[in-house]
């Protein structure tokens, strides 16, 4: 279509991406043996490789081959398991240094989803009390909940601390009893080999029934407690993640990942920072992160970091050397990765970054608090969480001369008490959490008080830190702070955003506001097919040229894919409109699914809008109403094309 019979004709094609996303609906073990004396203690459910996999970690005090026995609760009678109860086998071995006995753990897999299984550990003649949980859609929406350190212990009051991290976890899920995973910020106890504090720790049920994403904090590092209590999946234990280089030493490590529901966690040893520990510092982790992403960044539509140093923090810990050393190695590469969010802990108190990118504030026009942020290509939001038990709060210090960017822990110029970097800061002296909400095209992260200035709340109750809320005024519930964050759609990877510049006498298009995700929503099931509608972001076209030459606008679909499952892009078609008149516009025609017509759909270039020789100059919206049949035959899944459009002018 390009001209070339002039050299007075110019050809402009520009193009840009638009996500579209619709989403579909449509054993196991060895026996036990014989009886046997174990204590069995410490069960917890973590996180597994996926949202159809659980992990269960639990202490032992004899070395016998041990299982998870699973069954739907409903087929358990009396805490009795039906004859076809699953099982899985548990590895583990002898604790290191700590009150000893044995640590064994066992790997769910093939769980069902919309589904509540009961589970017991150990063996025959020899179980746990039962457990249960449940599964939802291993698609779409859904919450998860992040919880800063624990570390309990830290008052000086075991049971203080204790009380306090039970009532946030009962808090936190009474109100969102339908959240799926429960997100450590590390820091789980004040002494990394101390039992005693595990146990507390581990005393709720909530984390039998919730699968807990353990991360490790400097109060975990020291010992192998961590590892014995929190077994992680695709987990990386080379020498390079350990702080000392030496996995086998009394210290634990290393970084893992997994996928939930199209979102990619990565969880960072952060104790690990600089190669004169012994071990590969912060390079590793770099190296860790780049290549999970490249690997699993396909599989997945968010990228979540998880690891303990916070490096945009706002209280003690906001100056500190080594958090200078990450502040100055992480963001660049997190930036260029397209990581959207990260979360950390550490300084036991609240904040929420401005979008960085590439280790500086990315818009200077970003206001404090703002109630929306919408990421441009390479902008990171950093959340960092307060203390979730109470057990200890560490107050927000000043910014100083030291510059705003990279390492600087200079003043933001628009709120001169807080660091250059945070959009929030908040400390009251109050237990809180952190929600996130996983949405199609946005997160909505908030944290919530799940206490107040009265018991439970150690560091208070004991004098450590005098209380700055009332119960009065911040009930229990209430926000401290609240963001949308919208993503960035072209990133740039393989298909540029161009737009154009709109000045006089030129031709030009753009995206009509914020380029969000075009969400078709969950296809309808009309038994042969299923069937999604939607509308596609309108399309500004300018013309003020004095030629009153031609302009045409097209499109063309690629595949939907939802990580190796896909379908073709033909089964989309449109109809395109003329939303308002300018610059002679004129809508082109209707184009069918091909599952209505066996043609090509809008897998291969489609007008959207044109107008011919001699038309007015002026400006013109188009829009397209979209149209999804698919053959029922298609797999189930969350599904997303890339909408390219061309424009060309003469
Ligand atoms: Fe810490």
């Amino acid at each position: 279509m390009r001209s070339s019979n002039s050299a007075r004709l110019v050809a402009i094609a520009t193009a840009a991406a638009v996500g579209l996303a619709v989403a579909l609906g449509s054993g196991l073990g060895s026996p036990a043996s014989a009886a046997d004396p174990a204590n069995l203690t410490g069960v917890i459910l973590g996180v597994g490789s996926n949202e159809s996999q659980r992990i269960v970690t639990w202490y032992s005090s004899a070395d016998t081959a041990q299982q998870v026995q699973l069954a739907p609760t409903a087929s358990v009678v009396n805490g009795e398991f039906p004859a076809d109860a699953v099982t899985f086998a548990a590895t583990g071995a002898a604790n290191i240094a700590t009150s000893g006995g044995f640590n064994r753990h066992a790997t769910i897999t093939g769980l069902k989803e919309n589904a509540r299984y009961s589970y017991r550990v150990g063996t025959e003649g020899n179980w746990s009390p039962v457990y249960a949980f449940k599964t939802q859609d291993f698609e779409g929406d859904y919450d998860f909940l992040f919880y800063g350190d624990p570390q309990i212990g830290s008052s000086g009051d075991l049971a203080k601390d204790q009380a306090g991290w039970q009532d946030t976890l009962d808090v936190s899920l009474a109100a969102n009893p339908n959240a799926e995973l429960l997100v450590s910020g590390g820091d789980q106890v004040e002494t990394a080999n101390t039992e005693t504090q595990w146990d507390a720790f581990l005393g709720s049920d909530k984390l039998r029934q919730y699968p807990w994403a353990a991360t490790i904090g400097n109060h975990d590092v020291g010992g192998k407690a961590y590892e014995q209590h929190l077994f992680t999946p695709n987990t990386d234990r080379s020498a390079a993640l350990y702080a000392n280089g030496q996995p086998t030493s009394n210290t634990s490590g290393g970084d893992y990942w997994y996928i939930y529901k199209d979102t990619l966690f990565i969880d960072l040893n952060s104790n690990s920072y600089a190669t004169a520990q012994g071990g590969g510092g912060d390079e590793a982790h770099l190296a860790y992160v780049t290549s999970v992403i490249n690997q699993h960044k396909a599989d997945a539509k968010w990228t979540v970091l998880v690891y303990h140093h916070s490096i945009y923090s706002p209280a003690d810990h906001a100056k500190d050397g080594d958090n200078k050393v990450r502040r100055v190695d992480f963001p660049t590469t997190f930036s260029k990765l397209g990581v959207d969010l990260v979360l950390q802990g550490h300084d036991h108190s609240y904040s929420r970054s401005y979008e960085i990118k590439n280790g500086a504030k990315a818009n200077p026009a970003e206001q404090p608090g703002a109630a929306d942020v919408y990421p441009g290509p390479g902008g990171v939001i950093y959340v960092t969480g307060n203390s979730a038990s109470g057990s200890k709060y560490y107050d927000i210090t000043a910014p100083d001369a030291s510059g705003t960017s990279g390492a600087g822990n200079g003043a933001d110029p628009l709120n001169p008490n807080s660091y250059w970097y945070n959009s929030v800061q908040n400390q009251e002296h109050v237990r809180s959490y952190v929600k996130v909400e996983v949405r199609n095209d946005k997160l909505v992260v908030t944290n919530l008080r799940s206490g107040t200035c009265a018991a439970p709340n150690a560091a208070v109750e004991l004098g450590k830190s005098p209380c700055a809320n009332t119960s009065e005024a911040q009930p229990v519930g209430s926000i401290v702070d609240k963001v949308t964050v919208h993503p960035y759609h072209a990133d740039g990877q393989d298909i540029q955003v161009n737009v154009p510049t709109g000045a006089p006498g030129e031709f030009g298009w753009t995206i009509d506001g914020y380029n969000g995700l075009v969400d078709l929503g969950t296809a309808t099931d009309h038994g042969d097919f299923f069937a999604a509608a939607g509308k596609i972001n309108p399309i500004v076209v300018s013309d003020s040229r004095r030629s009153q030459a031609p302009w045409s606008i097209s499109a063309s679909a690629s595949d939907f894919k939802d990580g190796d499952k896909g379908f073709s892009g033909s089964y989309l078609g449109w109809t395109p409109q003329v939303i308002a008149d300018g610059a002679g516009a004129l809508p082109a025609a209707q184009v069918s699914s091909a599952y209505d017509d066996n043609g090509q759909g809008l897998s291969v270039s489609r007008g959207l809008g044109w107008a011919a020789q001699g038309h007015p100059k002026g400006t013109a919206k188009l829009g397209a109403d979209l149209d999804l049949k698919v053959p029922g035959s298609v797999d189930k899944g969350s599904y997303r094309t890339t909408l390219t459009i061309t424009a060309l002018s003469s």
